[in-house]
């Protein structure tokens, strides 16, 4: 079954044409980074008119280079939620055009259901039952995914997304925007001792995060620096805050794993790049006797193969969107399922 799956849900414009869920015959992005980068963050507004100006010459691409033409298609998959509302709008807009057009059906798929199928891409052994973590710009989330389908989360930030901190502490840092990858690479000649930076814990919910005060911390460390004009050392404050949202993320999937009986762990999302929570990870997951899936960067950042991938197997569950889909800016990946 060949499907050509869309994302538009932030400031990546991805087409991609994916057989028969995990096998990608090309997958396309197109990343309009460089044009938020000079407003320290994304902007809505821009960011929903670069995909109006682009997706339709994308998914030509995304033909070509699979050697397909539109009569190929067997349905199409398209980011319907979570993410920026306008941003969101075009992709669901355009899938629903051509599925009109070619008369194919209509999946609706969950950005984050989304990431999750990156691992299976990645992993062609990989199957539920297992553990995923996910950490992108806009969630931070512990989840339990008991088929391709159901998936429970058990885990959740309570305020900032890891990423939305790798970024806002970044920025502070003078690193740019999205500066997660550029602090990552920052923190590899720092001493991780020289801070002391928080790890909250929420009292009864073992599985929940918090960042927003690890953010804040930071913040302060370099505003004091800066009003009383001492130097910085800005590779340790790097260094000392990965190992910090490290040590918020990895004992919390070790303990959530063993709780939920699962010997595998996946993990998705753009702040999965991350080394030191790579690293972390791996090291946790031996010591544990747990077999450990990290996809490849390429595939931890936004793209529409993980779209076409998730948009497979909502077919075959029997998910089929009408014409009056419309887009979600929040929605939880998992609908029915009791919270620790
Ligand atoms: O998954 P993603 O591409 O977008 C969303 O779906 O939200 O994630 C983007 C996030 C950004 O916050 C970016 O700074 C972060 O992933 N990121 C990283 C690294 N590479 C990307 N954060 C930490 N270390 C990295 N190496």
């Amino acid at each position: 079954m060949i499907i050509l799956a869309i994302e538009t849900s932030c400031d990546e414009t991805a087409v991609a044409v994916t057989r028969n869920g995990r096998e990608v015959l090309s997958s396309e992005i197109f990343s309009q980074a460089d044009m938020h980068a000079l407003y320290g963050g994304v902007v809505p507004e821009i960011a929903s008119r670069n995909h109006v100006a682009t997706i339709g010459k994308l998914t030509e691409l995304a033909l070509k280079n699979a050697g397909i033409t539109k009569r190929d298609i067997d349905a199409i998959a398209v980011t319907y939620a979570p993410g920026l509302i306008g941003a969101l709008l075009v992709g669901v807009n355009f899938a629903k055009g051509l599925a009109l057009a070619l008369d194919v059906p209509l999946i609706p798929v969950h950005h984050i259901r989304g990431h999750i199928a990156a691992n299976y891409i990645a992993f062609p052994e990989l199957e539920p039952p297992f553990l995923c973590l996910i950490v992108s710009g806009g969630s931070s989330l512990i989840s339990d995914v008991r088929s391709y389908t159901d998936i429970c989360i058990i885990g959740r930030s309570r305020d900032d997304a890891a990423g939305e901190c790798f970024d806002k502490a970044a920025r502070v840092l003078g690193l740019g925007y999205p500066g997660g990858s550029a602090l990552d690479q920052l923190a590899v000649s720092g001493d991780e001792a020289k801070f002391s930076l928080p790890r909250p814990v929420i009292d009864g919910h073992p599985y929940d995060m918090s960042f927003s005060g690890l953010k804040t911390a930071v913040v302060n460390i370099v505003h004091n620096s800066g009003q009383k004009d001492e130097p910085l050392d800005k590779a340790s404050l790097a260094a000392s805050f990965a190992v910090a949202v490290s040590d918020i993320l990895v004992p919390r999937v070790m303990s959530a794993a063993k709780q939920f009986n699962h010997n595998k762990i996946a993990i998705a999302g753009g702040v999965a790049a991350n080394s030191r929570i790579r690293a972390d990870l791996v090291n946790a997951a031996k010591e544990h006797n747990m077999t450990l899936y990290i996809p490849p960067l390429n595939l931890c950042g936004d793209n529409a193969a993980m779209i076409g991938c998730q948009g497979y197997y909502e077919y075959l569950a029997g998910r089929r969107a009408a014409m009056d889909l419309n887009a979600f800016a929040t929605m939880d990946v998992d609908c029915d399922c009791v919270r620790i």
